[in-house]
Parts: C-alpha cells; sequence; structure tokens
C-alpha cells in the first residue's frame, strides 16, 4: 500500500494536490475536512458538533475525529489511502498508525506542504469569493492559523522520529508542486 498523509496549514493546497495523487495512484481520499463539512449539510449529531468549532476556527476535538474516521474509513484499501488534514494532533498520530496496522500497513510518507501565512491568506481570501465555507473569512483564518501553530506542527516533529517526513516548498504553479511531491513519491 501507498499511504499518504498530505499535511500543510490552512490554504496550503491539500486539496488542490490530492486530486492529482487520488489519480495517479490510484488512493482512497480521506478528507477529515470534507468529511466534517458532509456531517454538517447532513445535520447529524457530529456535524452539528463540528460546526460550532469549525466556524471559531478551533480543532475538533480527537473524540469526534475517531468517531467521523471509523464512520468512513473501510478495511479495503488496495492501493493505499491519501489522508488529507489528519492526523493533525498528537492523539491523531497514534489513531493513525492504528488503523494502518489493523490493515497490516503503515504510513508511507508525509508530505508537508510549506507556505507563508500571507500567500496563505491571500489564497483563502480569494477562495472565499466562491467557496461558501463559514471559515474563509480574515478573522477565523488567523485563529486556524494560530491552532496550526499549537497543535498541528507538532506532527511533524512525531513523523520526522520515524523519518518520514518531506517537506515541500508550496509556493508556485499548481503543476510545479505537483511535480514536486511526484518526485519524492517516485524517490521512495
Ligand atoms: P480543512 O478542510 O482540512 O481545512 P484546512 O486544513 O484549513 O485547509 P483548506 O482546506 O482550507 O486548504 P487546503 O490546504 O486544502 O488548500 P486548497 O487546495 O483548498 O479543515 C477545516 C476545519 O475542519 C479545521 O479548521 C478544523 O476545524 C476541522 N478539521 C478538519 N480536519 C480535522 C482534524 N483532523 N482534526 C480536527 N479538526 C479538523 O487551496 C486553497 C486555495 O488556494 C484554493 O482556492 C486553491 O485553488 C488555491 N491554490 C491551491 N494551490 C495553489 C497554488 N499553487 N497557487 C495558487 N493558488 C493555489
Ligand atoms: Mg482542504
Amino acid at each position: 500500500m501507498l499511504n499518504i498523509a498530505l499535511f500543510g496549514p490552512p490554504g496550503c493546497g491539500k486539496g488542490t494536490q490530492s486530486k492529482m495523487l487520488v489519480e495517479k495512484y490510484g488512493l482512497t481520499y480521506i478528507s477529515t475536512g470534507d468529511l466534517l463539512r458532509k456531517e454538517i449539510a447532513a445535520n447529524t449529531e457530529l456535524g452539528i458538533k463540528a460546526k460550532i468549532i469549525i466556524d471559531k476556527g478551533g480543532l475538533v476535538g480527537d473524540d469526534l475525529v475517531v468517531k467521523l474516521i471509523e464512520k468512513h474509513v473501510e478495511n479495503n484499501h488496495a492501493q493505499g489511502i491519501l489522508f488529507d488534514g489528519f492526523p493533525r494532533t498528537h492523539v491523531q498520530c497514534y489513531i493513525l498508525d492504528g488503523i494502518l496496522a489493523d490493515m497490516k500497513s503503515s504510513l508511507t510518507v508525509m508530505i508537508n506542504l510549506e507556505v507563508p501565512e500571507n500567500i496563505l491568506m491571500q489564497r483563502m481570501l480569494e477562495r472565499s469569493k466562491i467557496s461558501g465555507r463559514s471559515d474563509d473569512n480574515e478573522t477565523v483564518i488567523k485563529m486556524r492559523f494560530k491552532e496550526y501553530q499549537e497543535k498541528t506542527l507538532p506532527v511533524v516533529e512525531f513523523y520526522q522520529r520515524q523519518n518520514k517526513v518531506h517537506t515541500i516548498n508550496g509556493v508556485g504553479t499548481v503543476e510545479e508542486i505537483a511535480q514536486r511531491i511526484q518526485n519524492v513519491i517516485e524517490s521512495i
């Protein structure tokens, strides 16, 4: 299995690059952000709880994320899984490792996309014109950055200790970044 975690701050291009990776390598796509937005749209109990936090730019609690993952991850991913926006906390690293161990597999690589905050802000404010995402406004984006710095960045160290992190410059055209990611995957 080729199991990839696409990692990086809000707006760094995880969703954009996921499309290419899923197609090229035939992976199952799991984006906790997309799954949470689906739960919100369906007005489920989980969605209602998550919305309150997402609208403020906080991280949804690990207990809810566990429930979300249990609901959506099945044990039949022959080629591999692409995780977008998960894991985002230390606890979630252990959850991920457990899920993959149950499949007699493990994380192949964590791709860490680096983009400066001023560019991230520009990208998300531009997207806000069409995205309809309640968390795409300046105040909430600043809170998302803060949560990322405090709770999510330590995840990199967790996988660095396993020598699984490849950091990539996420500034450039979508195609340039896709090529950088492919180069990493082909070199593994
Ligand atoms: P989530 O949906 O994961 O959002 P995020 O991490 O904040 O990132 P985005 O989806 O905003 O950006 P992206 O990196 O996918 O970039 P994109 O490709 O869209 O999470 C949302 C919320 O849900 C969280 O705040 C949290 O509350 C909760 N949540 C989710 N997962 C969780 C978890 N595991 N634990 C706890 N809580 C969780 O690109 C951004 C924009 O830039 C687009 O408009 C795109 O077209 C453009 N763009 C992309 N690449 C380029 C480029 N190279 N050049 C120019 N523009 C570009
Ligand atoms: Mg996304």
